[in-house]
This record gives structure tokens, sequence and C-alpha cells, in this order.
């Protein structure tokens, strides 16, 4: 079936594996990209696909109400998946306002340009969907200990939900009441809602999820990962926020894009479905696999970064834990992560390693220069 799909966000780090990810699977779709190109957004992410003839890029912004009507007809546009955001927390606490535009008023003129162009259409909302992408941050902070006290492994291998929930562990279910404390996760949140909003009053056939922390190539060196990769390549210091004594869930990102392929698809209309890899991690305890990992992989001796670890004061509101119960999506589209820990993180080192290049572009700037010059007036 011929479809044409807006991936917003699509030259971020996420959106880049979702468009690839439909632009080679599905030839008979034309998907546009509109990504307005903020520091996160770097089109070399997309180099190897550029040229294929199902795919547009078109550079805008989301909050640009005219624009995004234009282009919804222009391209007959069926279904929209909605990645576009600001995501950095520690950017949210400096300047929280770009949030509220972006996520927020961004997700809703999104919103209110797809429901006027498919209520004008004569089939109304038949074949269409809004998919939005969203965070498990918007769920708050579960407690580091177990309700018996047990301190029971976060670092084992065994990433099943029975391991899990066999020490009683609480999770964030799709049912979770909302309870964000960062700007980042309160913007996602009032996202969240407006598109809920959407179903409600209009009927609108909308699906939301909330996913785990994503890790994998092309991730902007701001975050965690990426950061610490590149740091211990150049001996840098490891700034870990507070003991490092946090934890996450990672989901290899291109797992991230294999959940959205089959929820865009298959996902029931006005549901919501988290994502999550069942693999909780303390930050000092991932930060000294990376440590291993790159050293290891440049030969050097073993232990020869550890004192790159620098403790520093911890970030404001730090969410202790978050840890996501994806049986949902399991148990109703048979969907579960296909990398273990240990591979994901060997090749996402491997990668940013051998990719240097890109990390030097990014950290110094000059993607930005570059391709905003490219596609200056499209
Ligand atoms: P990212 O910061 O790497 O990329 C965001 C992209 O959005 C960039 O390409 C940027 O140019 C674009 N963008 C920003 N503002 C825009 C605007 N006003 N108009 C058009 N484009 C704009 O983000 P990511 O990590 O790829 O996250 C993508 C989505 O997934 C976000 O909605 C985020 O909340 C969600 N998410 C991320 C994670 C994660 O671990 N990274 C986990 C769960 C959910
Ligand atoms: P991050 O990658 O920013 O993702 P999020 O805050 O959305 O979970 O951070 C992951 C964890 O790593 C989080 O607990 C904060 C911590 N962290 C540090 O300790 N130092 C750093 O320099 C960064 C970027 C993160």
């Amino acid at each position: 079936m011929k479809r044409n799909i807006l991936i917003t966000g699509g030259a971020g780090f996420i959106g880049n594996h979702v468009v690839r990810l439909f632009v080679n699977k599905y030839p008979e779709y034309h998907i546009i990209n509109l990504d307005k190109l903020t520091y996160a957004g770097n089109l070399a992410n997309l180099r190897d696909i550029e040229g294929m003839p199902n795919y547009t890029f078109v550079k805008a912004d989301i909050c640009d109400y005219e624009v995004i009507k234009k282009l919804l007809a222009q391209y007959e546009i069926d279904g929209v998946i909605h990645l576009a955001a600001e995501t950095h927390v520690d950017r949210s606490i400096k300047d929280p306002f770009v949030f509220a535009r972006t996520n927020v008023m961004g997700t809703l003129t999104l919103l209110q340009a797809a429901n006027e162009y498919w209520e004008s259409r004569p089939e109304g909302y038949e074949g269409k969907r809004f998919y939005h992408i969203s965070t498990d941050e918007v769920y708050g902070a579960l407690e580091l200990t177990d309700p018996e006290g047990i301190e029971s492994p976060f670092t084992t291998k065994a990433s099943s939900a029975e391991h899990h929930h066999a020490y009683g562990r609480e999770f964030f279910l799709e049912t979770t009441k909302y309870n964000p404390h960062s700007p980042y996760s309160a913007a996602k949140a009032g996202s969240d809602h407006f598109v809920r909003a959407f179903h409600d009053t209009y009927g609108m056939p909308t699906v939301v999820t909330n996913c785990s922390n994503n890790y994998g190539p092309y991730q902007f060196p701001e975050k965690l990962i990426p950061l610490f990769i590149n740091n211990i390549r150049h001996r840098k210091p490891l700034p870990v926020y507070g003991k490092g004594e946090n934890v996450r869930d990672w989901l290899y990102v291109v797992d991230h894009a294999r959940a959205i392929d089959v929820i865009f698809h298959r996902g029931r209309v006005a549901e919501t479905y988290n994502i999550g890899g069942f693999n909780e991690w303390k930050n000092i305890d991932i930060i000294k696999v990376l440590i291993k990992t790159v050293d290891r992989l440049l030969g050097r001796p073993e232990g020869a970064d550890n004192d790159l670890i620098t403790h520093i004061s911890d970030r404001k509101g730090h969410d202790v834990r978050y840890a996501i119960d994806s049986r949902k999506l399991k148990d109703e589209l048979g969907w579960e992560p296909s990398l273990q820990f240990e591979e994901g993180i060997e090749k996402t080192v491997k990668w940013y390693l051998d990719n240097q290049e890109w990390m030097d572009n990014v950290t110094s700037g000059d993607y930005q220069r570059y391709y905003v010059d490219m596609y200056k007036g499209r």
C-alpha cells in the first residue's frame, strides 16, 4: 500500500534510525523527514539514504503552523511519526522556555494542522495515524531499593520481566500516573496530554509510546554514553553526577526504531505502549563498562583510565531510577529487544571509535555550517 509519512525530528538521534528503517523497508512509502536542524539535528546522520527516491528532506520548524499545514496537503500526508523535540535534561534546567515552545506548542501545532487537514478530506480519519514518541521520564522517578530492602543486582545479564518482578520491584506501567520532575519531562508530559486530548475530543487516531533511555550510533555527545566514550578516548575527565548511583533502563536505538515500526502499523488507536529493555544499570557501573570497553578496543591496559571518573555535584532534581515494564507491547504485538546489552555496548563503542570524524564535526559545530547552508531556503 502506498503511504505518505511525515517523520519529524528525523535528523536527530532516534529519528535517523526510524527514517532509515522506513525508507529501506518500505520502498512503496514516501517518507518526508521534517526537521529544523537545531544543534541536535545533523543531516550527516542520513547520508546513506539521502539519494533514495522515496525520501524527501524538508527543513522546517514544527511550531510554524502555516508551513506545516501546507506541507501536509502538498505531500498528502496520511501518517505522522512525531519525534522532534528538545531532549536534554541539563539544557532544560538552564533554559526551560525552548522546551515548552518546541515540545508543547510544536506538538500542538502539528496536531491542529493534521486534524484540520484530515477533517477536510472526504475519507476523514480513515487510514490516518498520528504517532507521538514520548519518554518514560513523564512518569517521574522510582525508588532505588526494592520493597524488601534487598540490594538486588541491577547489573546482571538477566534482563527478563520475571527476573525483575521476582524482586518485587516497581516499574513504570502504561497506567502509572504522570509525575514529571524536570522541565524536559514536564514539557513532554504536556505534549502527551495534548495528543490524548485530540483523540478524546476530535476522535483523531493517535497512539503514544513512552520509551526508556536509548543508546547507539549518532547520539549527540551531550548525553552520557557518547560523551563518556569520547572523553575516555581523549583522556578527559568523566563528570559523574553525585555518586553515580542513579539507575536508567537502556535500550539499543535500533530496537526502539523496530518498536516504532510495529506500533505505527499494528498498535491500537488511542493506546499507550511502554518500550524498554528490562536492562537497568547504575550510571557508575555503565561508566566502568565503557572505560573497560574503550580501553580494550584501543589496546590500552585494563584499568588505565579508571582515574578519569570525577564525581561532581548532583544534577538538580536528579531522578533516581527509571524502569519500564514493556510486557504489554510484547504480549500484544510480539516486540522484544533484539540485542543483549553487552552486544549493544560493544557495537556502540566501536561505532564511535570508528566514526571520529562524525564526532569531531559534531563537537566543533562544523556539521551545522555546512548543512544549514546546503538546505537554506528549502
Ligand atoms: P535529539 O535531540 O537527538 O533530536 C531531536 C531532533 O528534533 C533534532 O533533529 C532537532 O533538529 C529536531 N527539532 C528540534 N526542535 C525542532 C523544531 N522546533 N522543529 C523541527 N525539528 C526540531 O532527540 P532524540 O534523542 O532522537 O529523541 C527523539 C524523540 O524521542 C524525542 O521526542 C524524545 O523526547 C524521545 N525519546 C528520546 C529518548 C532518548 O533516550 N534519546 C528516550 C525516549 C524518548
Ligand atoms: P542523560 O544521558 O542525560 O539522560 P537522562 O538524563 O535523560 O536519563 O543521563 C543519563 C544519566 O547519566 C543520568 O542519570 C545523568 C547521568 N549523567 C552524568 O552523571 N554525567 C553526565 O555528564 C551526563 C550527561 C549524565
